[in-house]
């Protein structure tokens, strides 16, 4: 039995489908069974991140768990798992986390070390993901497109490795479920170096529109994501993309020597995701 957590959520769907595939039974955890889509195969278990003690039952006879950065109790999380008898554990961080620094970069950063710290101070096996920019990202401007063909989006030229969140879960299958991952902090990007713009005009080619990105400037922006969330999430998100329009990232091969195959590109994943843009 594996537990997958976030098992709603962009990545943890494709492990948990991935698992299944591969003949695993999964239990997948989420705080509102009633409202969760989960495949059938799976056993569906209420749980929260936040409240580690609350997870004893969840946890107990699973050899491996996918877990998320969330409900910050990271040290109390990694302890409640490690006496449940998790012997695995593979943690979807963030490829802004820094090693051998005393201070993250960012709040982001901060949270996502938090849980590799604690995982890492046990000694369950742990596989650390830290992939750049989810190409799912870009679904923020699907409301936009569909009104017309301007997004209106700060740092336009902010350049990324775009990874289709697939590529994020194939890797973690491997790591729960193979040897060889144990103690690997796994860089993930994309097969791509591309700016937001880039992204956008793929969408258009896509879904056979010719689509522009406008500028607004980052006060303007931050203003409209802290009606969403907390100002120092939104401060790292946006600082993250400023330093990325004057640094690209480095792309790395993590994916394809993982998962014996090529990362999908930016340009795959929108042809999938056309109908979420029209
Ligand atoms: N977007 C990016 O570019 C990017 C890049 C690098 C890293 N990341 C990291 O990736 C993670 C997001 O992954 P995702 O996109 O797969 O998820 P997502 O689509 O954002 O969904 C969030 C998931 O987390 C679960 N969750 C949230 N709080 C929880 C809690 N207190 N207890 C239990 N479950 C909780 C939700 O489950 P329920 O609602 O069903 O309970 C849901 O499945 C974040 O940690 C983010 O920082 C993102």
């Amino acid at each position: 039995m594996i537990v997958v957590t976030g098992a709603t959520g962009s990545v943890g769907r494709h492990v948990a489908a991935g698992l299944l595939a591969q003949g695993h039974k999964v239990r997948a955890l989420t705080r509102d069974p009633s409202r969760a889509s989960i495949p059938r195969e799976a056993e569906v278990v209420r749980g929260d991140l936040g409240e580690p003690d609350g997870l004893a039952d969840a946890l107990r006879g699973t050899r491996a768990v996918y877990l998320m950065a969330m409900g910050g109790a990271p040290q109390r999380l990694a302890e409640v798992a490690e006496r449940c008898g998790v012997e695995r554990i593979v943690v979807l961080s963030t490829g802004d986390v820094l090693d051998d620094v005393e201070r993250q970069p960012d709040a982001v950063a901060e949270i996502h070390a938090a849980f590799e710290h604690a995982v890492a101070s046990t000694d369950m096996q742990w596989t650390f993901l830290r992939p750049n920019e989810f190409a799912g990202n870009s679904l923020q401007w699907a409301p936009q497109i569909k009104a017309g063909d301007v997004v209106r989006a700060p740092h336009p030229l902010a350049r990324t490795a775009p990874i289709h969140e697939r590529d994020i879960a194939a890797v973690a299958v491997r790591a729960l479920t193979q040897e060889g991952h144990q103690g690997a902090t796994y860089v993930l990007t994309g097969p791509h170096a591309i700016t937001h713009t880039d992204q956008l005009d793929l969408i258009g080619a896509t879904i056979g529109r010719t689509l522009r990105m406008e500028e607004i400037p980052a006060d303007q922006a931050r203003e409209q994501m802290t009606r969403y969330a907390p100002p120092a999430i939104v401060d790292a998100v946006l600082g993250q993309l400023a330093a990325a329009v004057h640094r690209p990232p480095t792309l790395t091969d993590t994916v394809e020597r993982v998962t014996g195959r090529p990362p999908y590109s930016f340009a795959d994943w929108a042809h999938e995701h056309a109908a979420d843009f029209r």
